[in-house]
């Protein structure tokens, strides 16, 4: 997969891209990450990249030409490629938008700064827009690191251990459970004692029971879109959870 930053700011990423699971996956080809510097684009000698906005108010708004120039220079890889701008006013990432950007060719992550960017590039170039939250950054590329860092984890390989993002909260409407290591005790508090049993399906299970009680305290409104298996229904019962599960899912 092929992901390409397009910034004012370029230098922001070269320490988070060259750093653990993104370094290791560069490293070993699962991703290509192309950074391209807006300001190159710039028509003028200056290399202005933001002006005045029409009609007055604060602030600057990135200009179009520039924009349009750099994303023009990028080139496509594949077939299945998005152009995205981070930006507040986008539907929430999720772990969902992240599988979704994971099963693309390439993403091209277009960060904004000042108060944005001019509505018509938007219009014309960018497919759709992305925010990591209801807060306001200062400019996009805290953003695509967030959709580059959340995608690439999601790559085969990038995590070195097959299963470890299937595992991961979010990929099945529920939160994990809490994890231990080692010392068995710390400041007078024991690690759960089926953890050091050895018995897989007895850890497999209390796991299991400890993800759902974390994601009903926590966070409810997942349990909606959890699908429960036949013995998963029976684990429930048998901890006296099912019913209050089954409550929630239909609340919610
Ligand atoms: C200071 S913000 C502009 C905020 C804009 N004036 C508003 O009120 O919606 C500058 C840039 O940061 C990025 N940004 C800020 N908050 C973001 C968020 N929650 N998610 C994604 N990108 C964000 C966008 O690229 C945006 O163009």
């Amino acid at each position: 997969m092929r992901i390409d930053l397009l910034s004012i700011f370029p230098d922001f990423f070269t320490s988070p891209l060259d750093e653990g699971i993104i370094r290791r996956a560069r490293l070993a080809q699962i991703i290509d990450i192309r950074i391209h510097n807006i300001r190159d684009y710039a028509c003028d000698r200056h290399q202005m990249t933001d002006d005045r906005p029409y009609g007055g108010g604060e602030g600057m708004v990135m200009k179009p030409e520039p924009l349009a120039a750099c994303l023009k220079a990028v080139p496509r890889y594949g077939e299945k490629h998005r152009v995205i701008l981070l930006s507040p006013r986008g539907p929430c990432f999720s772990q969902q938008q992240a599988l979704n950007y994971a099963g693309l060719d390439q993403l091209i992550l277009i960060c904004g700064r000042y108060e944005g960017v001019d509505e018509r590039f938007t219009e014309r170039f960018v497919d759709e827009e992305c925010s990591i939250g209801d807060y306001v950054l200062s400019g996009g590329e805290l953003a695509a690191l967030v959709v580059t860092d959340a995608v690439c984890r999601l790559l085969p390989g990038a995590l070195g251990c097959a299963d470890s993002a299937e595992k991961d909260s979010f990929s099945r409407n529920m939160l994990k459970h809490g994890q231990y290591t080692r010392p068995p005790v710390f400041e007078g508090m024991e690690v759960p004692a089926v953890l050091l049993s050895g018995d897989h399906a007895a850890v497999d299970r209390h796991r299991f029971v400890e993800s759902i009680r974390l994601t009903m305290c926590r966070r409810p409104d997942l349990l909606k879109g959890l699908e429960l298996s036949r013995e998963e229904r029976k684990v429930l019962k048998q901890e006296g959870l099912l019913t209050q599960v089954e409550q929630m899912q239909a609340r919610v």
